[in-house]
């Protein structure tokens, strides 16, 4: 689609309009930023491979009728996904201890949890996203019991399934990121799980090393970073090195 509406641009992606109604088009750029914005860079080929990831993992939880955004992928760097209203929290999953946790509560670091976490942030740069509690959804009307609800029993099925899905590529699933937003049809919403599910949000260890093999290795420069979300994609089957090579010649 030649000349699209540019709605919005974030830190990782761009939104435009889409060419159905309701729908929008996210394109991934290499852009990757941490601490806030405060560190910024670029990870060559990084948009292609979350664009890649990130449409294998919502069609896999689309099959077991986890609800997503997605519809489908347009090009090397462009899905067309459901317009949603976010829902301004970030819902952190945890299954192994380590990053802010470790930081906030001096829980020692690589720890396996005897169950995972559920942890909420709200989704406010200029706070910081500061982490809150569902007295504070509830309260503050971010989203209603309901849908509080709704968002816990899915980030739990999500991880059930993931864990298990990373597992198998010898790839344990330490924690990830996940929002939501509202599809409204006519008057009734109902929760769809939005944005993008990539190394850019979750954290991936090795299982033999414990090698990172997500954005921790920007945020704290531990380089090689491209080399492993490569190693991700090839790893989940989504693009093999001869396939990345060529689409990165042909990007857009
Ligand atoms: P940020 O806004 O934090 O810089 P991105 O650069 O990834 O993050 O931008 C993508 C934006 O699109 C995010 O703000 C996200 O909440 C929003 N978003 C993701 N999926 C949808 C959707 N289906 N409908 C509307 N907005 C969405
Ligand atoms: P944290 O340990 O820094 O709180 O991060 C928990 C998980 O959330 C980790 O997988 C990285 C992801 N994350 C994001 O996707 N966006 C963010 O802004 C932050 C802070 C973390
Ligand atoms: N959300 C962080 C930032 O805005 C990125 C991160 O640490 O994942 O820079």
């Amino acid at each position: 689609m030649k000349n699209k509406k540019k709605l919005y641009e974030g830190k990782a992606k761009i939104l435009y309009k889409g060419s159905e109604p309701d729908t929008l088009i996210q394109y991934f750029k290499d852009d990757a930023t941490a601490f806030n914005n405060k560190k910024k860079g670029q990870i060559p080929g990084k948009g292609v491979l979350n664009n890649f990831i990130s449409e294998l993992i919502m069609t896999r939880l689309k099959e077991i009728n986890v609800p997503t955004h997605f519809l489908r992928r347009l090009n090397m760097r462009e899905q067309l996904v459901k317009k949603l209203e976010i829902i301004p929290i970030e819902v952190v999953v945890r299954n192994i201890a380590t990053g802010s946790l470790v930081k906030r509560l001096g829980i020692e670091e690589g720890k396996v949890l005897s169950r995972p976490i559920i942890e909420f942030y709200l989704k406010d740069d200029n706070l910081n996203d500061p982490i809150i509690s569902e007295e504070h959804i509830i309260v503050f009307d971010w989203a209603s019991p309901n849908e509080l609800e709704e968002i816990i029993s899915l980030s739990s099925r999500i991880n059930d399934f993931l864990t298990g899905y990373f597992f198998s590529i010898n790839i344990r699933l330490v924690d990830f990121k996940l929002e939501f937003g509202r599809f409204w049809k006519s008057d009734e919403a109902s929760i769809l799980l939005a944005d993008e599910i990539s190394p850019d949000n979750c954290r991936l260890w090795d299982l033999k090393t414990n090698k990172k093999l997500d954005k921790d290795r920007f945020r704290q420069n531990l380089g090689e970073v491209d080399k492993a979300y490569k190693e991700v994609a090839y790893r989940l089957g989504v693009l093999s090195e001869k396939e990345f090579k060529k689409v990165i010649k042909n990007d857009l």
